[in-house]
């Protein structure tokens, strides 16, 4: 949902321009009644200690700690950091004396550990993250210690002030180092610092729109933002969590050398070797990467870091996720159909005809979204009945999901507050809650009111025992009117369109539209398009780009008035008082996209019920609301997986939720960032994620949308979302799109087996879904920064076409010549050479996708939903390594039960000419197999015996060295895996 209007001007991006065009708000069609005005999101103006000639360097004034009374146990050690010299209080006021703590946990954890020696409740100058907001990883209760054999090595020493270094003991290689810095320990910063080799290779550190790899000059700012998807700064989610990669060279001796370089030289051999580092840590911060080391800065708490030894990408995030976060919820299996949503649909008949139109061109819809439209003057929990009555909404819906569909809503995270002196405003959510005392509050104790969508708004607080129940039975009791399958959680940063508690004593002047234009209202007409639309429709792009022009200067006047004259920028800039916090405007200034914390966001100072201040948990309400959401979703349907797709993340949200990126724009680049967007929550445990495919800001294009509807396919959450006012840009509305899309879902339907297979193997051991071609291919340098191309689970690679008016896209083949690559198309071996980039054919409408050989891939025939799908015969797809082998599993179950009555896994091997299926579990399919084909047989009659009966529908071509075996639906009668079988070929 919109965070913020006309976003496209990164280049000129600046604290003053996220507020265009306000005045004419009073001239909108909503009400011409009173609105919070736009001003009231105006922050301080501050300047980024990054960006900011007069910051002090720390590192060059603070006296770092010394180390005393080290005491070593079974399990690691424990010491004592005392400042090493005169206090520097320099953002904040120094701690004099800490404590360090070190521990193996596991056979692949270590965890180091530095806190205030004396934190207590009461000392509120330094907020130390609850484990009842985030678990903290302890010990595994099997683990035997076995320090002096552990990948990872702990050192540390006092020359000149306390260091410590991480080394990985199979190698030698120093993984972290803090030598050449000092230790730098405040209430409000706490620095710490790195030494990193030339040209390292460091992904995660989320949420950013970036490439995959992170590069060795970029600042990662962590603080959750509700805004437009800029590029390099800080937006929804919080995920401080890295993943570190080393290329080695191999030599004839087995010595290895650091290389340093991506280039990649096909006659020497490499190894790579890969570490996570995850800091538990809530608090604003950054992270400052440099050519030579990693700076972490934060706001507050600790220094909680846990290293995890891989030494591959699938065991670092394996170990992140069962050791640290939590495993990604399974889903159910209706959620990888199709998804189709915008800001927009404007009553159920509206949605019904989108529902209807997607039928009639016979294009799969699987769940149908609506955004805030639906609600009651954008309230939560509530349906407007003029246009989203209860009663049509009924009948809608149980049509609907007679039909096999569903619906999802959204939902935002601040709560309406009615007009007190207005007893037609009554709100009974709001009235529960209050009742229940679940909201946040001002430090003087009043509620703190800020503003959303609905006008004066409060937060939940969940640190209120009760707030979560009081959530569950507010979506228990909507349930009763608006059948939903899963809900929607937007706006959780959490977001305020006014700085501070802006509603505190106003709440009768009861606005009721937001403080800056919505799209389509004057002033705010939505005129822009894909980069290209002028060249691929010139008439329509001259008058667009004509009316655009008028309409701008009519409102320059407008924006004269707001911009002030230039005069030297009056920076605030604070320092510390000891022992007093000053949360609004701490010493040190992040990079903040909103500038001011307190801007379009919940203030620091607002006050929850353990008087934890907001500065200390802002990073946490999305996490939070999706818990609470989930445990919602659980009172609603007790025994179904909850379907959630939140805004705002923090480590650990893919065991309750999924994630999509946001509001991005029709734009080519948004697709492609899309792709290290998803990577990179791979790396994080949120595999459920897509984005708003044809771009949500802006106007989409036939061209843009046909590659993007292709592209998303192959991603875990499929889903089509466009903006208020915005042409429409469901696949249906161009014949192009259509027919590219049925092809693109026409694969991600018959693959819907494998994907939920992947999901399954996600949830219950960690794997990653959506893999970058370094994961999978660890020991070629040369795709440390792929990220134009993916693989989907390990087996499927998909290169898409990312730029507007090509016809071909250049991809790699990575592990050839020993890895096969098949297309999917011509189902024929690709020939490539070694790091070669091949020209792919990709005219509009087709998306390039490969096998890769070795692989068994379970299919089912498509159907028009997911449901039906599942009715459909089964097929295989054995895609033969370069030995003849190859081998695959399936997953099935009911497809929603949290825990299933039944469950079956189906295990495939294909080797010498044969390929042997057996099963294990109870659940029943009656779904015969109707087809195999096998890819890359060599020198066969076309002779094939299934369980040694001649099978008479084989046709092989030796030409393609496809084998195919069809007409096995007789001899597979009440269900392919009903018992094992063998099916051979010669
Ligand atoms: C590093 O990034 C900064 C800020 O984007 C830029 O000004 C600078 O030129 C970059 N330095 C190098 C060596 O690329
Ligand atoms: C980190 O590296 C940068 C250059 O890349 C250097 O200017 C800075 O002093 C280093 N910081 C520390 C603490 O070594």
């Amino acid at each position: 949902m919109l965070a913020q209007i006309n976003m496209y001007l990164f280049a000129v991006w600046t604290a003053v321009s996220q507020w265009p065009i306000n005045l004419l708000s009073s001239t909108s069609p909503f009400r011409e009644i009173f609105t919070v005005p736009a001003s009231a999101d105006n922050g301080a103006l501050l300047i980024p200690n990054i960006q900011d000639p007069q910051a002090v360097d720390v590192q060059t004034v603070c006296p770092g700690y010394t180390a005393s009374n080290v005491q070593t146990n079974d399990y690691g050690l424990s010491a004592s950091l005392t400042l090493a010299g005169k206090a520097c209080d320099v953002y904040g006021t120094d701690v004099e004396s800490l404590s360090l703590n070190v521990e193996y946990q596991s056979a692949e954890r270590l965890s180091i550990n530095i806190s205030p020696s004396n934190v207590d409740a009461s000392n509120s100058s330094h907020y130390i993250l609850s484990e009842q907001l985030v678990p903290r990883p302890s010990r595994d209760s099997d683990y035997k210690s076995d320090i002096k054999d552990h990948d990872l090595q702990f050192s540390w020493s006092n020359d000149p002030t306390f260091l410590f270094t991480v080394t990985r003991k199979s190698t030698g290689d120093v993984l972290y180092s803090s030598k050449g810095s000092v230790l730098v320990y405040e209430d409000q910063f706490v620095e710490f610092v790195s030494s990193l080799p030339e040209n390292y290779n460091l992904y995660g550190l989320g949420e950013h729109i970036h490439g995959l790899r992170l590069g060795n000059n970029y600042t990662a700012t962590i603080y959750a933002a509700d805004t437009g998807d800029p590029i390099d700064y800080n937006i929804y989610g919080s995920q401080p969590f890295y993943l570190d990669t080393r290329y080695f060279e191999v030599d004839s001796d087995g010595k290895k050398t650091l290389v340093t370089s991506t280039a990649t030289d096909p006659c020497k051999k490499y190894e790579s070797y890969s570490h996570g580092t995850y800091l538990r840590n809530a608090h604003g911060q950054e992270v400052l990467l440099r050519p030579e080391n990693i700076t972490w800065r934060t706001l507050g708490g600790s220094i909680d870091l846990f290293f995890f030894d891989g030494p591959s990408q699938p065991e670092v995030t394996k170990a992140y996720q069962t050791g640290a976060i939590g495993l990604p919820a399974m889903q159910q299996y209706f959620t990888f159909g199709y998804h189709q949503c915008r800001w927009g649909y404007k009553n159920w008949t509206q949605l019904n005809e989108v529902v209807e139109t997607f039928k009639k061109f016979d294009i799969p819809l699987e769940t149908i979204w609506t955004d805030i439209d639906y609600m009651s003057q954008y309230r939560d929990f509530s349906n407007d009945e003029n246009t989203f009555s209860v009663s049509e909404g009924q009948k809608f819906l149980s049509q609907l999901h007679a039909n096999g569909q569903h619906y999802v809503p959204i939902v935002d995270s601040a709560i309406y507050i009615p007009n007190p002196s207005n007893a037609s405003d009554a709100y009974g959510v709001y009235t529960r809650g209050n009742d229940s005392n679940v909201f946040l509050s001002n430090p003087d104790g009043s509620q703190y009111i800020g503003a959303v969508w609905p006008g004066y708004t409060v937060f939940p607080d969940w640190h209120s025992d009760e707030s979560v129940p009081w959530w569950s039975n507010e979506m228990v009791q909507w349930y009763k009117d608006i059948q939903f399958d899963g809900i929607w959680i937007d706006m959780s940063e959490v977001s305020s369109f006014c700085v501070g508690s802006c509603g505190s004593g106003n709440v009768t002047l009861n606005p009721v539209h937001p403080p800056f234009s919505l799209p389509g209202e004057p002033g705010n007409i939505v005129y822009d398009y894909p980069e290209g639309f002028n060249i691929t429709n010139s008439t329509e792009a001259a008058s667009v780009s004509a009316a655009s022009s008028s309409a701008a200067s009519a409102t320059a006047t407008a924006t004269a008035i707001l911009t002030s004259s230039s005069t030297t920028p009056d920076y605030l800039r604070t320092t510390p008082t000891p022992g007093v916090r000053n949360v609004n405007h701490p010493p040190y200034v992040i990079n903040n996209v909103q500038g001011d914390l307190a801007v379009h966001a919940v203030s620091p100072n607002a006050t929850h019920h353990d008087g934890v201040e907001e500065y200390d948990v802002h990073n946490l309400f999305g996490h939070q609301i999706l818990n609470a959401t989930y445990q919602g979703l659980l009172a609603v349907f007790p025994t179904k997986r909850p379907f959630i797709i939140g805004r705002s993340t923090f480590a650990g949200s893919g065991k309750w939720a999924g994630h999509w990126g946001g509001d991005n724009a029709s734009k080519w680049f948004y697709m492609y960032f899309s792709i290290p967007q998803a990577l990179s929550f791979s790396l994080f445990g949120i595999p459920m994620f897509g984005v708003d495919t044809c771009g949500f800001n802006g106007n989409s294009d036939a061209e843009l949308c046909s590659r993007w509807m292709q592209l998303s396919a192959f991603f875990p959450f499929y889903r089509n979302h466009n903006v208020l006012s915005a042409i429409s840009q469901e696949p249906y509305v161009w014949a192009s799109v259509t027919a590219a899309t049925k092809t693109a879902m026409q694969i991600r339907y018959s693959l819907l087996p494998y994907l939920y297979t992947l999901f399954h193997a996600a949830h219950t051991r960690g794997d990653t879904v959506m893999r970058a071609l370094a994961w999978e291919f660890p020991n070629d340098p040369s795709l440390a920064n792929a990220d134009r191309q993916f693989l989907l689970g390990p087996s499927l690679m998909v290169v898409p076409v990312l730029e507007q008016g090509a016809a071909s896209v250049n991809g790699v083949f990575p592990g050839v010549p020993t890895t096969v690559w098949y297309d999917w198309y011509g189902q024929t071996a690709v020939s490539a050479k070694a790091g070669e980039n091949v020209t792919i054919e990709a005219p509009l409408g087709h998306i390039p996708v490969y096998i890769r050989g070795g692989a068994v891939l379970p299919t089912q025939a498509p159907g028009y939903t997911t449901t039906e799908s599942r009715k459909n015969p089964w097929g295989l797809v054995v895609a033969l390594d370069a030995q003849g082998s190859a081998e695959g599993s399936l997953y099935l179950d009911d497809g929603e039960s949290i825990t299933p009555e039944s469950t079956l896994d189906v295990e495939f091997r294909a080797a010498k000419g044969s390929l042997k299926v057996q099963m294990e579990g109870k659940f029943e399919d009656t779904n015969a197999l109707a087809n195999v084909t096998v890819l890359g047989v060599e020198g066969c009659s076309g002779s094939v015996k299934l369980n040694g009966q001649a099978v008479t529908g084989a046709k092989y071509d030796g030409e393609s060295k496809v084998l195919s075996v069809t007409g096995l639906e007789d001899l597979t009668k009440g269900g392919a895996w009903k018992g094992g079988w063998e099916l051979s070929w010669s």
